[in-house]
């Protein structure tokens, strides 16, 4: 199969409604990572959605709809705080989880009776999502396990030859995934940290909790349980205050013709004054933007990451922090 990598335009929009509603599945930019997208309603095409990543067909997809989408036609006993929280917050980096209708696919939530929602921010995102006018299920559009794409260039280098179309919306500005929160309860409960913090919804929702998944537990969020995010090179990860030990490593490595490169922020690479680095940037919100975009030309360009937490690591730093252990383990 030849994959297409077009610009958003009015062509290119067709192209991928015609794709959509034969059951294709087309590649999208949202400002958090790039997402596969398949027609919700279309059991073939959700399942096409996890072959061509390789998905454990255990762990649910997140459909995406128009700002202006009948979000009531997908998913039922939506809570007070919920409707308040959509208002603070959507369209943008925030999935809500609802009892499900069960009008989509069975395959979208893997036999859960619940539904992942996200309104995206991006405005290709929203102009794809008006124009094929149907609920889009969407994991990010890399191979399973391997690290979430940003940019459409990313896309390509995973999925090449599986996919028809992938619409490039330049580079994803929010660069972790959305926060995944449960709103099946009478509190919200956040599944997967992102940039919507649980301090910011617990400002907005009254109290916010936060499920912590620990091995042998049944996970309320399938995702949390499998290896994610990781490059194809070794890595190692090391608290900010062995910075010593991540320095010693790195010269010993070197010493030893390993093409080793750190991976931190601009404040630790200050400290650490190792020659070769992956710079993830100043603040919270350049770290999120640039760690997958980092992880993929470490693993191109190096033997072995090796990782150093930032010293903050509240806020957007839990969602990083949990991204970059998984990659790194
Ligand atoms: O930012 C994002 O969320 C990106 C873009 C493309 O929108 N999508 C994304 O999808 O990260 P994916 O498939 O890589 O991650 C979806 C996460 C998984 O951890 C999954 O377990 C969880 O959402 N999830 C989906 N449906 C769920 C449900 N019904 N209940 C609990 N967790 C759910
Ligand atoms: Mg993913």
């Amino acid at each position: 199969m030849d994959t297409k990598v077009l610009k958003i335009d009015e062509n290119s929009l067709a192209l991928s409604k015609e794709i959509i509603e034969r059951g294709g599945a087309v590649a999208i930019p949202t400002e958090t990572v790039y997402g596969l997208g398949a027609n919700a309603f279309d059991t073939a095409a959700v399942e096409r959605i996890f072959e061509i990543k390789g998905r454990p067909n255990d762990n649910p997809l997140i459909v995406h709809i128009h700002k202006d989408y009948d979000i009531s036609t997908l998913v039922e006993d939506i809570p007070e705080y919920a409707k308040l929280l959509a208002r603070a917050f959507l369209p943008g980096p925030l999935t809500m989880v609802y009892k499900s209708k069960g009008t989509v696919s069975k395959a979208v939530s893997c036999g859960l009776n619940t539904l992942a929602i996200r309104i995206p921010a991006h405005e290709g995102a929203q102009r794809f999502l008006k124009f094929v006018n149907l609920p889009i299920a969407a994991p990010s559009a890399n191979v399973s396990k391997h690290v979430s794409p940003t940019t459409a260039e990313h896309v390509f280098a995973d999925l090449n030859g599986k996919v028809e179309l992938i619409l490039d919306g330049g580079k994803s500005v929010g660069g972790i995934e959305s926060t995944v929160l449960d709103c099946t309860g009478s509190t919200p409960v956040v599944l997967r940290s992102g940039l919507i913090t649980r301090e910011m919804i617990a400002k907005v929702a009254g109290e916010c909790g936060e499920y912590v998944y620990k091995d042998g537990m049944r996970a309320i969020s399938p995702g949390m349980k499998y290896k994610h995010y990781s490059p194809n090179c070794r890595t190692c990860l090391f608290n900010f205050d062995e910075l010593d030990k991540a320095v010693k490593l790195y010269n010993y490595e070197r010493a030893n013709g390993v093409n080793a490169y750190f991976l931190c922020d601009d404040e630790t690479a200050q400290k650490a004054k190792v020659e070769y680095v992956l710079n993830l940037g100043k603040d919270e919100n350049e770290v999120a933007a640039n760690l997958y975009s980092k992880l993929r030309e470490g693993e191109k360009k190096s033997d072995l990451i090796i990782a150093v937490a930032p010293e903050k690591q509240d806020g957007v730093m839990v969602g990083v922090m949990n991204r970059l252990s998984k990659a790194c383990r």
